[in-house]
């Protein structure tokens, strides 16, 4: 088996792939977006220097909820040795499917130390953290870039973390400059991809089915963010599957809240699970009342309540079945 196999056989499942998302792709999100199809999942980044210096909540952050299959877990870092020893602390602990360098996070706090989509800036430095990443662990190393950081360069950043021995890169089709402002140019994505021998993901605004299969068309592969948050069933309606009912969004809900649960534990989970609930709220009947009743929810045992008062069960005479929280 070569570092690339992993990388290419999950591609040719010709699925869409779960972005990696800071305070959203934590352990249990990544369970339910597997469930409903996603190729493989990219775990919120990590800081190679927290890990080095022994800080617990990086290790926390990298580890697969039980029995994660292909986990990927995304490193940030901006010198090569302490990037390549913290991927190994992460190899170790985790035996991890692979290993992804962040290149693309626009924040301040993470490019002033010359990690994040500054490396975009530093072809030559993020090539020399790839190649010793890759030196470091026997898995498949992979980087997210963006188009560039403030113009684009996407294509010679390319090549050299090619070179270097990336076996796949995504790229989010925006400077770092733009965050996420204006549309996502997957066509240049397309073009960078054509030059390259290794395989490509883009990433970038992709919600509809239509999107999907598009992109696919262009030879890559299909990160999907945000469209995924609140609607974890867009992997599966990629594939042709229906959108599940109301009824069934309900539940997915009290389920997502199950795997937060185990995760997390009770009271952590509902502080957790906040940010998705709202998401969730949007694709359901009655969002507005519904968005103001999950904002005042402080308990697992409160949501399960709530949600079964929700005017779709009752008129389907349905309780949730998953879950009772105790
Ligand atoms: C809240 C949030 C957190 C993100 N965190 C990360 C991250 O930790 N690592 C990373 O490579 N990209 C991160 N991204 C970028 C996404 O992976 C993705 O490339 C971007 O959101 C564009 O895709 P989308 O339109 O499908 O969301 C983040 C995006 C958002 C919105």
């Amino acid at each position: 088996m070569t570092k690339a196999d992993f990388y290419t056989r999950k591609l040719a499942e010709g699925r869409a792939v779960l972005a990696p998302m800071a305070g959203f792709t934590d352990a249990p999100f990544r369970r339910l977006c597997r469930r409903f199809g996603s190729g493989w999942a990219v775990t919120e980044m990590v800081s190679a220097k927290a890990l080095v210096l022994g800080d617990r909540r990086g290790l926390e952050i990298g580890a697969p909820y039980p029995d994660e299959p292909d986990l990927v877990i995304q490193v940030f870092g901006g010198e090569p040795d302490i990037v390549a020893a913290g991927g190994r602390i992460l190899y170790e602990t985790y035996r991890p499917a692979a290993l992804d360098l962040n290149m693309g996070c626009p924040v301040k706090k993470v490019t002033g130390k010359s990690c994040g989509s500054r490396l975009m800036r530093d072809p030559e430095r993020a090539a020399a953290i790839v190649h010793a990443l890759a030196q470091a662990v026997p898995v498949p190393v992979s980087a997210k870039l963006r188009l560039g950081f403030d113009t684009v360069n996407a294509l010679e950043v390319a090549l050299a973390l090619q070179e270097a021995g990336a076996a796949l890169l995504t790229i989010h089709g925006r400077t770092a400059a733009q965050k996420y402002s204006g549309e996502a140019d997957w066509e240049a994505v397309a073009e960078v991809a054509a030059q390259l021998s290794v395989p490509v993901v883009g990433s970038g605004d992709v919600t509809t089915k239509a999107q999907f299969e598009r992109y696919r068309a262009l030879g890559l592969g299909v990160m999907v963010g945000r469209g995924a948050l609140g609607q974890p069933w867009l992997f599966s309606t990629f594939r042709g599957e229906p959108e599940p009912s109301s009824a069934q969004k309900l539940e997915l809900i009290l389920e997502h809240a199950h795997f937060a649960r185990n995760w997390y534990g009770s009271e952590h989970a509902i502080v957790k699970l906040r940010g998705q609930l709202l998401r969730y709220a949007d694709a359901l009947p009655d969002a507005a009342p519904l968005r103001a009743a999950l904002t005042r929810v402080s308990t697992l045992t409160e949501l399960t309540a709530l949600l079964s008062r929700h005017s779709v069960l009752r008129a389907e005479n349905r309780v949730p079945s998953s879950v009772a929280f105790s």
